[in-house]
């Protein structure tokens, strides 16, 4: 078994609440990612493959399938988007990193899969301090 990591980046915005709550409530809960005026992030994605090495290539997945799959179903649709509005697969989730990462392991695994590797980690970076992975 190997493992491969590509990374990617992406812009976007968001604003962490809950609409049952009050602007206070959830500014107690969830900080300043509650401002209601919604705030951005520079995210690092981190997408990490996992499988046998291929005889015929010698990749446990070919890099340009992978990186396509990844702008096509993850980049194209949040970077420089807000997370809360215009991210379908987010739709009526509360837009924390952790709440993202499930979400962009469940757009990315069938694809991955469909090109013969298996995902193995979506780990998310909201800020250098903070970072989010998982495992499925
Ligand atoms: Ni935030």
């Amino acid at each position: 078994m190997i493992f491969f990591t590509r990374r990617e980046r992406f812009s976007a915005a968001h604003r962490m609440f809950r609409q049952d709550w009050t602007d206070e409530k959830n500014s107690e809960v969830f900080g300043k990612c509650s401002n209601p005026n919604w705030h951005g992030h520079n995210y690092v994605l981190w997408v990490t493959v996992k499988g046998e090495i291929s005889e015929n290539h010698g990749f446990v997945m070919n890099i340009s399938i992978l990186k396509k799959i990844i702008q096509e179903r993850i980049i194209e649709k949040i970077d420089h988007r807000n997370i809360n509005i215009d991210v379908a697969f987010m739709k009526g989730k509360i837009a924390t990193t952790e709440n993202l990462t499930i979400a962009i392991w469940n757009e990315l695994k069938p694809e991955i899969e469909k090109a013969g590797a298996s995902l193995h980690c979506i780990k998310i970076e909201e800020t250098e301090n903070n970072f989010i992975e998982y495992y499925g």
